[in-house]
């Protein structure tokens, strides 16, 4: 089954769970409740072929419980196949959490989810996502050994977002490499979509190298603060995808990449953040790629999170980080002349790699 954002009207129609598109054969989907704080979670958990399954908790306003379900479903699909082309021994899992994080999260919400993660016994590690601070992580971590992402001054591997920034960065200059002849970002145009954690620190590189940079949020407050601190243009318009611009980074959510945008797109590179970023990935990274539009894979290129959160679990330090991140560009590259040499999308091309690879460790376990 392929990913698919639906809405709820054509949700309703299928088999709530294991009927919906976003069903991939995931291994276990845990539904957690707790009245007494207002907890309302899902788990999603994917694969554990290479080992536990390992992804942020995401909290967010859903519309109703599919949009939710769905997400995660999709989420956690992705960590499998984002750890399995970055060569890390995890699974793919991820989780929901249902609420606004500004007004909802309390401590006690945010050990009591804590507290269902610890119930897995390891099969699920969680970290930060959209919504989620280090110092939510240090409180889940208060109840289970089961997390990463906690503060530096409590063992952790601290904030991942930018390591993420700088993968994508990476990514974004293997791909402006690839198609335009250099990856050096001077004097590029670049639409950076969301500037929260990770898109923040990823305007800062760009400015750095001196690329010409527009930012969009729908946080006025960030917009402006972002703004100054690194003399980026806010984008002003209202159609934010007809922007003449060279590169779009997409760093807010996922999905963007869609019927209604994608003939709009004048960018002739994509590499963002987000997860997720094509709304159908069988339709839409063909689109792309007939517009002539290089795609950098969102799974490949924001890897940078989670190859600093498991550093604490394998206990190696900062320089280890930087250069398994730093090997994002070359990843890149080899996965865009794959796609090439094989007449298939760069998401599949990615994603055919990722699959044969837990493919082959799951004869390997199954043979040991
Ligand atoms: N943080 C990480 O290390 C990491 C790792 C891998 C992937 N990602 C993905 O990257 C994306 C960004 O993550 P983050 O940690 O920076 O999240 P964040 O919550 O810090 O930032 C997201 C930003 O996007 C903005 N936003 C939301 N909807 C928007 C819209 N429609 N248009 C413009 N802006 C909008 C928000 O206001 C916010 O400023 C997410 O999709 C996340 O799943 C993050």
């Amino acid at each position: 089954m392929v990913s698919e954002v639906l809405n709820a009207n054509e949700l309703y129609k299928i088999d709530p769970v294991f009927g919906q598109l976003s069903f991939d054969n995931h291994e276990q989907i845990v539904f957690c409740n707790d009245k007494d704080t207002g907890l309302k979670a899902i788990i999603g958990i994917h694969n554990t072929v290479f080992g536990p399954a390992l992804g942020g908790t995401r909290m967010w306003q859903y519309n109703n419980e599919w949009e939710a379900l769905n997400d995660v479903l999709r989420l956690s699909r992705g960590m499998s196949f984002k750890s399995a082309i970055t060569g890390l021994n995890l699974g793919g899992g991820k989780a929901v959490i249902i609420g606004d994080a500004k007004t909802q999260k309390t401590p006690e919400l945010m050990k009591r989810f804590g507290e269902f993660v610890h119930s897995l016994g390891g099969r699920y590690i969680t970290a930060e996502d959209v919504g989620m601070e280090t110092i939510d992580m240090d409180l889940v971590r208060e109840v289970t050994p089961y997390v990463t992402g906690i503060s530096e001054s409590k063992g952790g591997a601290g904030n991942p977002s930018p390591i993420t920034a700088y993968g994508v960065f990476m990514g974004m200059k293997a791909a402006a490499k690839y198609k335009f002849g250099t990856d050096v970002l001077e004097d590029k145009t670049v639409l950076v979509q969301g500037i929260g954690h990770v898109g923040e620190s990823l305007v800062e590189h760009l400015t750095n190298e001196g690329a010409k940079v527009i930012i969009s949020d729908i946080n006025e407050g960030r917009l402006n603060e972002v703004s100054i601190k690194y003399g980026a243009q806010i984008y002003k318009g209202n159609d934010i995808y007809s922007e003449p611009v060279d590169i779009y980074a997409p760093c807010a959510l996922g999905a963007t990449i869609n019927d209604d945008t994608i003939n709009k797109i004048q960018a002739k590179v994509i590499a963002g953040a987000a997860n997720n970023q094509l709304a159908n990935e069988l339709i839409h990274g063909q689109m792309l790629q007939d517009k002539g539009i290089v795609y950098a894979p969102d799974f490949l290129i924001n890897a940078g999170g989670i190859i600093n959160v498991y550093a604490e679990l394998e206990n190696y330090g900062k320089t280890e980080i930087m250069r398994k991140t730093e090997n994002i560009y070359n990843t890149t590259l080899e996965i865009l002349n794959n796609a090439e040499t094989n007449s298939l999308t760069t998401h599949q091309a990615a994603l055919n790699i990722a699959q044969g690879r837990i493919d082959a460790r799951k004869k390997e376990n199954s043979n040991s």
